[in-house]
């Protein structure tokens, strides 16, 4: 994998909005799996930037959800539909109907999951996916021990996570739900270029560990190494852990630009 460390999440959010402008200038239509959570908002806001300035086109753009709670009731701000919606779809006026997600609200949650595994294969697969990274590791919400080859499916949280998250439900864990539909990481695998963003410094110990460390379920993000195309983004905070720090800084810098991430 390849490992770029930037001076700040700002940094970060100006690459990844970069290579996905350049994306949509290949492939007007690509399909872009966005995740949710903090550290993606400079990303999104970057690329809002360039599709106002007339940089980037994304009409044609076509967007999937990473994840999903279940149970919040239809139209909660803080469902991931809803987010997706606020964050991506409307500033980067994405056709609301070229957008797709796992229905949490729905009555047979196992179909849903294996409905939302068949319309991403309908949809000719994953152009680019955005992912962050829980404080344990995990890949939307692969929580530790998932298996590394799993599809998408119902979860439950780890108590981490809930009070990680609770601070998006006026930080009271209670009405954070217990469970969600996720992409597998054998469903994330698919992409054709898997992007992770990770800043600040609660998230260095998990960097570290998806880098460097051994591939193993029980950090859920580690899985990136089996992947033939797949970039992490690091502000200096989060790549606080890394022994190798001075050799992904060196291979950075001489890269070709053409090259792109
Ligand atoms: C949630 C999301 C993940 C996200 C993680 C980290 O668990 N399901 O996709 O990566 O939060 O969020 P943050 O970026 O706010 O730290």
């Amino acid at each position: 994998m390849e490992v770029v460390i930037v001076p700040d999440a700002a940094a970060g959010g100006e690459l990844i909005a970069s290579a996905i402008g350049r994306l949509l200038t290949e492939k007007p239509d690509a399909l872009l799996g966005v995740a949710t959570g903090s550290t993606p908002v400079p990303v999104y806001r970057a690329l809002a930037a360039k599709v106002s300035s007339g940089e980037v086109d994304a009409s044609r753009a076509r967007v999937c959800q990473l994840d999903e709670y279940v149970g919040l009731p239809p139209g909660h701000p803080e469902s991931y539909r809803s987010v997706v919606l606020r964050q991506v779809v409307e500033p980067l006026g994405v056709d609301p109907a070229a957008f797709m997600g796992p229905d949490g609200a729905a009555e047979d949650v196992r179909a849903a999951c294996l409905a939302y595994d068949e319309a991403l294969a309908a949809a000719g697969g994953v152009d680019l996916q955005l992912l962050g990274i829980g404080s344990d590791g995990h890949i939307g919400f692969n929580e530790p021990c998932s298996s590394l080859s799993s599809r998408t499916r119902i979860k439950t949280l780890t108590e981490r996570t809930r009070q990680d998250n609770a601070r998006f439900f006026d930080g009271d864990i209670e009405q954070v739900p217990h469970h969600v539909i996720t992409q597998g990481i054998g469903t994330i695998l698919d992409a054709r270029h898997l992007v992770l963003l990770a800043t600040g410094e609660g998230k260095a110990e998990a960097v570290a560990q998806t880098v460097e460390g051994p591939l193993a379920a029980v950090v859920p993000a580690s899985a990136l190494q089996l992947h033939p195309h797949a970039t992490v983004v690091v502000d200096e905070a989060a790549a606080a852990g890394l022994k190798h720090a001075d050799y992904f800084r060196h291979t950075y810098a001489n890269k070709p630009s053409w090259q792109g991430i």
